[in-house]
């Protein structure tokens, strides 16, 4: 059986290029709703529309174990999905989220106990990293940035103007003087030199740095999980939309052009 990995468009693509390449033995299935990106703006209940509608065929289609990379719908509809769909439907598979990983990350890594998050506006206003970081050190303060325009840049090939708009973001929670700040989006790691650039020494968490290495902890502790994947080393990779601007963006941000597959879902 596969690994899915879901995302509402091509940002996860950067996570399931670290996850191929770190563990390279494992059959994946990428699964970008691009039709329907950005999942950022968007109401609760489309969130968990889109994002169950996206699960249930990857689940259908072979997954034993999904990696929902979207932090939107890792905020706001992963636990429901964890306690409703899977349970009723799907019972033997797993569907694991990255805000857990990325909270877990943050805590090990700041000193001085002030934390940003910069996400969409959905996970912002979730307070989602918020709540799982402070479960873990109740005395960590976290200052959230929404970034909504970030997204659709990125996705419409508009990374050239992205500069301003970063140093707006960006300048509040330099001023809070955080020292860690998680990149709470799958698109982000593609702007981390600009990001770099603008934060000095403040350390960023990047999901695509550890999600790998915490999956491959999680097989190690879950060995009736890992004895049900394949190991054939196959990849396919899935869209809601392709169109010649898609197969771009999805060679630029994997590192080599793809074979994408448009599906519907039902
Ligand atoms: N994948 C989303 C996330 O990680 C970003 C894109 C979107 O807004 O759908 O939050």
């Amino acid at each position: 059986m596969k690994i899915g990995v879901f995302d509402s468009g091509l940002g996860g693509l950067m996570i399931a290029h670290s996850l191929i390449r770190d563990l390279p033995e494992h059959n994946y299935l990428y699964l970008g709703d691009s039709a329907r990106v950005p999942y950022g703006n968007r109401s609760l209940d489309s969130v968990y529309e889109f994002t169950e509608q996206s699960l249930r065929h990857l689940l259908d289609n072979d997954c034993q174990l999904v990696i929902v990379a979207c932090n939107t719908a890792s905020a706001k509809a992963l636990r429901r999905i964890q306690q409703e769909l899977v349970p009723q439907h799907y019972p033997d598979r797993r569907v694991l989220g990255v805000l857990v990983p990325a909270a877990e990350e943050t805590v090990s890594k700041t000193k001085n106990k002030r934390v940003g998050v910069l996400a969409t506006k959905g996970t912002v206003s979730s307070g989602a990293f918020e709540s799982e970081i402070k479960k873990l050190d109740p005395s960590i303060e976290v200052f959230q940035q929404a970034a909504p325009l970030l997204v659709p840049l990125i996705e419409n090939n508009g990374v050239r103007w992205v500069g301003p708009i970063l140093d707006e973001y960006l300048r509040p929670l330099v001023e809070s003087s955080i020292d860690t700040l998680i990149l709470g989006s799958t698109h982000y790691p593609y702007l981390k030199q600009q990001i770099k650039e603008r934060v000095g020494e403040i350390e960023l968490i990047s999901q695509d740095e550890f999600i790998p290495a915490k999956l491959k902890a999680y097989l190690d502790k879950h060995q009736e999980v890992e004895a049900k994947l394949s190991k054939d080393s196959a990849s396919e990779f899935q869209l809601t939309d392709v169109t010649d601007d898609t197969r771009q963006l999805a060679a630029e941000l994997f590192g080599r052009e793809l074979e994408l597959k448009r599906v519907v879902l039902s």
